[in-house]
């Protein structure tokens, strides 16, 4: 430990903000105890970013490692915070904690309360992401995707979800709605590139010129939207197999049907475009399609996991809106909206403090500025009157499970690059958390 730490700091979730978070806050004069849910650290970075993007995730991975070998970060992985966790906020006010960072990313479902939505083959784009990049349980659990898939949504989730079922799973159709028009697309050029040469163009075509006397309509620039999207058709990859991808756009979900629980077809209303605030509303037509589908993906976006046991409104954690110590303008300060009362002692940062929102870097520098903010405070507090961390090490100690340790982050990675080595692959990930215990020698 540093001699010059002088503030004790639980930060909760081990993704790129929380990472980031804790670098800061360590550089700063805290000790800091960085819970995670999840055996490795990484969060989104580990678990939501494309399987296949090698070079990316393995260059996160070495700024994590460099992260989790700070000699004042002290990593608490395969360990739950919150109300129903292995720990709750409480616990870690009693174990003498002055501030807790919340970077615990946006772990709900955004389900719509449409009919269907319990039906086989109905997912949420998490639970799919978090299954193809080996996160325990949902690396074992079976994903039902049929030979015609449905994908709902327009931003870069989509995107991942559709080269997945183009290029991993071949399957023969994916269609794409969007409850709003192609200048809505919210995909980078990149990312839609990655399966775009598949798209049918006779039938975007046609659905280009439905939807343009839509967007005329709103005086949104006809010509600049295609234009974009023939941008990623003009870089596309080479194509691997023969799925057929089309866009429906205005068009909204409204239900699902199924037979013996198992999904058949999705209910669409079609929709225009409306002006509002400087942007633009779909508003339902009336105009009810039924397109028979065998899967159905929702890529629309997170919320925060409402059982955490902070204050939420919408899909995100009440946030001060008269914030105390505001960095760039924004609120980092959890909030009660009921009591209309700031919770002194608890920040947010990343996808806990706004939801499904930005690239990794932004969620670096979310955790980073999150910090500042926390660090505003501590120096108003003062020093704590301990930096003892005893008591969390024997709470710890009787929990009925094996918490991770800093040192357990190598030897997994290392662990996992010898089976890839020796089965000769890029990349292999263990799909149990008993699987990556035993790696690290946790059952000796
Ligand atoms: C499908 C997908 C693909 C993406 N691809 C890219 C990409 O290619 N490039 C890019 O730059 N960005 C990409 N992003 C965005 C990027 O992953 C996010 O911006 C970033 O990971 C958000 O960081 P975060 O730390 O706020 O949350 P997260 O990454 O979600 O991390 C949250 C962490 O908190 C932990 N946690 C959750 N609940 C608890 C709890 N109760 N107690 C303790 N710990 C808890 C989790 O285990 C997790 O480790 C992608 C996002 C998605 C969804
Ligand atoms: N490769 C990458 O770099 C990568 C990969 C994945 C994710 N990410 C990042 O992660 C963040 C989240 O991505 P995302 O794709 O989940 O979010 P997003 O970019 O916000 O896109 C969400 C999509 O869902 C639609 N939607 C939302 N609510 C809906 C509803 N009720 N009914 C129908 N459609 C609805 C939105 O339409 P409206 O526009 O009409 O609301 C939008 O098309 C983004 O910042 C993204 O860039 C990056």
């Amino acid at each position: 430990m540093s001699p010059d730490s002088k503030y004790l700091v639980a930060v909760v979730g081990a993704g790129p903000a929380g990472l980031y978070g804790a670098k800061e806050l360590a550089d700063q004069g805290a000790r800091v105890a960085l819970f995670n849910r999840d055996v490795k650290p990484g969060g989104l970075a580990e678990y939501g970013i494309y399987h296949s993007k090698h070079k990316m995730k393995n260059g996160l991975r070495k700024q994590f490692s460099k992260i989790m070998a700070h000699p004042d970060i002290e990593y608490f992985g395969n360990l739950t915070v919150g109300a129903e966790g292995d720990l709750s906020l409480d616990d870690l006010r009693d174990l003498g904690f002055q501030v807790i960072m919340v970077t615990a990313g946006a772990q709900g479902t955004k389900w719509l309360g449409l009919d269907g939505e319990e039906l086989e083959g109905v997912y949420h784009a998490k639970d799919v992401v978090y299954h193809y990049n080996h996160l325990p349980p949902f690396a074992t659990k079976e994903m039902k995707i049929g030979r015609k898939s449905a994908i709902i949504g327009i931003g870069n989730v989509m995107c991942d979800i559709a080269r997945w079922m183009i290029r991993d799973l071949k399957i023969d159709s994916v269609v794409c709605f969007a409850r709003r028009g192609p200048a809505e697309a919210k995909w980078t050029r990149k990312e839609f590139a990655s399966f775009a040469a598949n798209m049918d163009m006779d039938a975007f075509e046609a659905e280009f010129a439905k939807c343009t006397p839509i967007m005329e309509g709103v005086n949104q620039d006809v010509e600049a939207a295609k234009a974009f999207i023939m941008e990623g058709v003009a870089s596309a990859k080479d194509p691997v197999s023969e799925t057929r991808f089309e866009f429906d756009f205005c068009a909204s979900p409204k239900g699902m049907t199924g037979e013996d629980g198992k999904l058949k077809a999705i209910t669409i209303e079609e929709t225009t475009l409306v002006p509002k605030n400087g942007d633009t509303k779909a508003q339902g037509t009336g105009n009810i399609t039924e397109v028979e589908i065998d899967s159905v993906v929702f890529c629309i976006g997170d919320k925060v996991d409402e059982s955490f046991g902070l204050p939420t409104e919408w899909s995100e954690f009440s946030k001060n809106p008269e914030p105390r110590f505001p960095i760039d303008d924004m609120s980092y300060e959890a909030y009660d909206h009921e009591a209309e009362k700031v919770i002194e002692d608890i920040f947010l940062a990343g996808w806990s403090r706004k939801a499904s929102d930005g690239l990794v870097g932004a969620a670096r520098k979310d955790g980073t500025n999150g910090s500042k903010a926390v660090l505003q405070y501590l120096e108003q507090l003062g020093p704590a009157a301990s930096l003892d961390t005893q008591g969390l090490h024997d709470r710890i100690a009787a929990l009925d499970k094996y918490v991770v340790r800093n040192e357990d982050y190598n030897k997994l990675l290392d662990a996992e690059k010898a089976v890839a080595e020796s089965k000769g692959v890029d990349e292999f990930k263990f799909d149990t958390n008993e699987e990556m215990l035993e790696a690290i020698g946790a059952d000796k």
